[in-house]
């Protein structure tokens, strides 16, 4: 037990100590009696009793409820993290600890008062997940529970949102918050279309307030997705014509004369004098007048040279498709700015689609900085402690865990080729197959996991792929993934948040074996790959390969130091291509992943600065947390 570990149990003890005292008065009551105390709770609430003073009773009447419903009982770590989380900290809680039920606790607290919880999940298949797994345990309580599913319409919403629990993934609340305020800043339209629609008038906000939110896996959402920005959209009329055009002209130009590459940044710039002075513009695009035209151009350029297929969009069914940068899943709703999405169908040669202009734009951090409490959990968050504290001015509380690990986890396998390590990881799923062991291989895309399964194919190795492309099936192929004998392939950020459960006798062979084909840009991901196996004390294992043709390796491509350094290294190998000495490697890798934690934090700076200033507003005098929330837009 680490420093802060020993002090998140000091600071909670009183806490801890009055919910145990409290746990055989709560056995000794019927299941009636039990679930009256909700009832009881809510008078009280609402006699003036602040929610701090129900903290222990509560929560023992949850641990007792969850122990009766789901045959699960909290465990004292999971109180702990339950209390950091009703007093809006993030709890930093090790992968497979049981954060789902965690959050139960400080749920069930918070919606006795009436108002809205919120409980945010990292994708749909979890919110889908958590609700049927905890629901029982708050219906049992006499709470009503909703979820929010992008199949979700909009009645069913506005029940979900009506509920005093409502689960459902972060795409769905900041969109649904966006909907709702462009229905507001539209109103007068709408007013006349509501009367239109003649006694039909459902159709309203259906986000009813953002009073308390607990996000998990709160890292991804505001540090891996922080800075992307999550716009509303509607046409702007500009015929496919001019895309075609933009194509057309970027196809001639020359770079490193019209325009020049930066790949780290994967950014281009279009040299503007001298695409005009070679007289390359068609008439269509000077037309439309300088900006307008340049940014198609740098468009269709980013089409051609920086967008690959199957890496950052898909083609589905004549349809281009974005493929999330972090999970590497499908999102349909989403598409390319900037006519950027039409460049990529012109460059398909798919229909192209009418290009659409934000018309309301937020981000993770700006949408959850609206809530008047907010909490999160996750299994790495230490890392970016001083990020959070700044940003939303969150503290992490880690918590020890439940179990000693049983994770064991080999040092990197590191090869001098591409090819060489293949043939190393093929080895070795091929021996854990022999014992029977499970094995999850994690890469950093699709379309690495794509390449893995043919490989995997070629040698007869029998294998699940989770993709983009199977999207749908992907709960399906997780739940599996602890099956005896079973390879399952799948990208890093898939399965975060999954929990593996062992096929029978599967624990007695050491559990499941994580082999990460790379390493990810992020130590966080990484290790959250990693924590899919030695679950609560379960066995398990992991490793990662490295070659030196790694993607990782690229920021040090104009680093004559480094390349001399991993040329020296590549040669002292034995016969499998295995290098005798990685350390130095390992080395470069740690540093490669800092500077690039470092690049985006600096990425990150300016929304800091936002949020900031509304930190300093919501901690002002001016701000009362339970005002009209509409007042208070801020993108
Ligand atoms: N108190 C408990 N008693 C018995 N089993 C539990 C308890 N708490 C959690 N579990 C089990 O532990 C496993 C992991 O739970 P869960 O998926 O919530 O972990 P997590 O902390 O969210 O992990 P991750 O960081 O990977 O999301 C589940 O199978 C769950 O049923
Ligand atoms: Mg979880």
């Amino acid at each position: 037990m680490n420093f802060m570990t020993k002090n998140a149990y000091k600071r909670f003890a009183p806490w801890l100590k009055k919910i145990n005292n409290l746990e055989p008065k709560a056995a000794s009551l019927s299941d009636s009696e039990l679930a009256g105390k909700t009832e009881a709770f809510r008078r009280r609430c609402k006699n003036g009793k602040p929610p701090d003073a129900l903290l222990p009773e509560t929560f023992a009447v949850v641990r007792e409820a969850a122990k009766r419903v789901i045959g699960q009982r909290h465990e004292d770590v999971q109180i702990i993290g339950g209390i950091a989380l009703h007093f809006g900290k993030i709890a930093e809680m090790v992968t497979g600890e049981g954060k789902t039920l965690t959050a139960v606790l400080p749920a069930y607290l918070n919606g006795l008062s009436g108002r809205k919880v919120h409980v945010v999940t990292s994708n749909e298949y979890l919110a889908k997940r958590d609700r049927l797994w905890m629901g029982p345990i708050y219906e049992f309580l006499g709470m009503r529970v909703g979820v929010i599913l992008p199949s979700s319409g909009y009645q069913d919403r506005q029940k979900a949102y009506e509920a005093n629990i409502t689960y459902g993934s972060y795409n769905e609340f900041v969109f649904d918050y966006l909907r709702d305020s462009r229905l507001i800043s539209t109103k007068d339209d709408f007013q006349e279309f509501l009367n239109d629609l003649s006694g039909k008038q459902t159709i309203g906000p259906c986000q009813k307030e953002l009073s308390y939110a607990i996000i998990d896996e709160i890292d991804s959402i505001l540090i891996d997705a922080g800075t992307q920005p999550l716009s509303i959209s509607e046409p702007i009329g500009i015929p496919a014509a001019v895309h075609i055009k933009a194509m057309q002209t970027a196809l001639r130009l020359t770079k490193g004369v019209h325009f020049s590459l930066d790949e780290k940044k994967r950014s281009v710039e279009v040299f503007q004098e001298k695409i005009e002075e070679d007289g390359m513009l068609p008439y269509e695009l000077v037309e439309l007048g300088e900006d307008r035209w340049k940014s198609y151009i740098r468009s269709s350029l980013r089409a051609l040279h920086v967008l690959e297929k199957d890496r950052e969009y898909l083609v589905v069914n004549q349809r281009l498709i974005v493929v999330d940068p972090f999970t590497g899943r499908a999102a349909p709703n989403r598409s390319f700015g900037e006519g950027l999405q039409q460049a990529l169908e012109v460059k398909e040669n798919l229909p192209v689609s009418a290009e659409t202009r934000p018309v309301l734009t937020t981000n993770y951090p700006l949408y959850f900085n609206h809530y008047s409490k907010l909490a999160g959990m996750t299994g790495t968050a230490k890392t970016e402690a001083k990020e959070f504290k700044k940003v939303l001015g969150l503290e992490v509380v880690s918590i020890p865990t439940f179990l000693p690990s049983k994770r064991r986890r080999g040092p990197d396998g590191v090869y001098a080729t591409e090819a060489e390590k293949m043939n190393a990881i093929v080895q070795t799923i091929k021996g854990c197959q022999k014992e029977g062991r499970p094995v999850l291989v994690g890469a950093n895309s699709v379309l690495k996991c794509e390449a893995v399964s043919q490989i995997l194919s070629e040698w007869g190795i029998e294998h699940h792929v989770l993709s983009a492309r199977r999207h749908e099936q992907e709960a399906e192929i997780i739940a599996q993934a602890g099956q005896t004998g079973r390879v399952t392939v799948v990208t890093n950020m898939a399965g975060r948040g999954v929990d593996i459960v062992l096929g029978e006798g599967v624990a007695e062979l050491g559990g499941l074996h994580v082999i990460a084909i790379e390493h990810h840009d992020s130590r966080r991901i990484d290790d959250q790959l990693f924590g899919r196996a030695g679950r609560r004390g379960d066995p398990g294992s992991g490793q990662c390969f490295v070659s030196l043709d790694d993607d990782l390796f690229r920021i040090f491509r104009n680093n004559e130091k480094v390349q001399r350094l991993l040329t020296s290294v590549s040669k002292e190998k034995d016969d499998t291509g295995k290098l005798i000495q990685p350390k130095s490697v390992e080395k470069k890798i740690m540093e490669a992943q800092l500077f690039i934690q470092r690049y985006h934090f600096q990425l990150r700076k300016g929304l800091i600065k936002q949020a900031d200033q509304i930190r300093k507003w919501r901690e002002s005098d001016k701000y009362n947390p339970f005002a009209d929330n509409w007042d208070h837009f801020v993108f």
